[in-house]
């Protein structure tokens, strides 16, 4: 959808180029973050994808067109832009902001009524903003009028620059959900710039790990950047914890679980306290006709006939498919039973996950 072959850009005045070779293709519907320290030129990268910075060599290709031999403004209208500080028109409410594009392309005002209550609920902002100046709103708030602006009329290009930048941690775990909601639904091709790692390792399909002068140090799924950083750059970049974040990344239905102990409420308690001396943790599932009642310790099985004779205690925790390992490891060393139960709709049992079998992800 995006090709940038061989881009370069020199402002004129300066020693060395602020992008200086950048090869990089980005997949239709595909999510790309642009990542690397202050003055690496990502902004510039960015802006060269619509002209509003015009490349001194190579070229880029918009789905297969060179954006050079497009209109630069029929160009920009098919393209959403998040500019980096928001970037909204000062003297026009935030109605007038965000309706900019739809009614350059002519929608009319019953449609773009319509689509700003669509975004407003989208971005949670209150409708009372509407009538309001940019210099009004706090910076969190511009912020997602900025996003919301960008999406108005429905470009299948997004390019943001730092479009979560100037929100708190809590809302900005919000924007991100609902961005992934959205991708989700709507499958945009999206180019976005973060100083943020983790951000750019949740969001994004792919990272373009980018050094001063637009060096492109590694451009890889955020699996692959975390498991095999390509250089001392891109691992320092990274940063700490780099197993803790691929775990964040993998799903618990990815991976096989292990079956864990489990009898059912009529075994007998000796058969019970042979499956939990067999597998060492103390404690036994009890799972009826597949779904799971809960665990019995070994020495509540005392003076009982049947595994599920003492009532069943209930998991303190519960993990599904859905849920990342990291979750799952959250799950073994904060329970009493030193696994995560796996179960799937309605309480079915599926195993158990030990610590021992979810590091074999991190060193995978
Ligand atoms: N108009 C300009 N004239 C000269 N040099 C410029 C101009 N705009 C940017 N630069 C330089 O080009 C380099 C890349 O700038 P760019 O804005 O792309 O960086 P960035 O990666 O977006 O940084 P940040 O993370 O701080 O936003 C920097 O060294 C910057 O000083
Ligand atoms: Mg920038």
């Amino acid at each position: 959808m995006i090709s940038l072959e061989h881009v370069e850009k020199r402002y004129s005045g300066t020693a060395a180029p602020a992008v200086g070779d950048l090869t990089l293709e980005i997949g239709e519907g595909e999510t790309v973050a642009l990542v690397g320290p202050s003055g690496c030129g990502k902004t510039t990268t960015l802006k060269m994808i619509n002209r509003l910075i015009e490349p001194t060599g190579g070229r880029i290709l918009l789905d297969s067109t060179n954006v050079l031999d497009q209109d630069p403004v029929l160009l920009r209208r098919g393209i959403g832009y998040v500019i980096q500080h928001t970037g909204l028109l000062p003297h026009r409410t935030i109605r007038q902001n965000i309706s900019t594009v739809p009614r350059l392309v002519a929608w009319n005002d019953e449609r773009i009524a319509a689509r700003i209550a669509e975004l407003i609920e989208i971005f949670d902002l209150d409708a009372e903003l509407l009538d309001r100046y940019p210099a009004e709103l706090s910076g969190g708030q511009r912020q997602r009028v900025g996003v919301a602006r960008a999406l108005a009329a429905d470009p299948p290009v997004m390019l943001m620059d730092e479009p979560f930048a100037a929100v708190d941690p809590i809302v900005r775990g919000r924007l991100q959900d609902q961005f992934l909601d959205i991708q989700a639904r709507l499958r945009k091709t999206i180019v976005f710039v973060t100083h943020d790692v983790d951000e750019a390792i949740k969001l994004s399909d792919r990272m373009a790990i980018l050094n001063v002068g637009g060096v492109l140090e590694q451009f890889a799924p955020p699996e692959t950047v975390l498991r095999e950083p390509e250089n001392d750059f891109v691992r320092e970049f990274v940063g700490a914890e780099r197993g803790l974040k691929r775990l964040a990344l993998i799903k618990v239905g990815d991976i096989e679980v292990d079956d864990g102990p489990v009898v059912s409420p009529s075994a007998s308690a000796d058969e019970a306290r042979r499956v939990i001396d067999e597998a060492g943790f103390g404690w036994v599932s009890v799972v009826d006709e597949g779904e799971l009642l809960g665990w019995v310790d070994r020495h509540e099985l005392e003076g009982c006939a049947t595994a599920g004779e003492p009532t069943p205690r209930p998991f303190s925790a519960y993990v599904t498919a859905r849920d990342s390992l990291r979750q799952a490891l959250d799950s073994v060393v904060t329970s009493r039973t030193a696994a995560a139960v796996v179960v799937s709709e309605g309480q079915h049992y599926r195993g158990i996950l030990t610590l021992e079998r979810i590091s074999k992800e991190i060193v995978a």
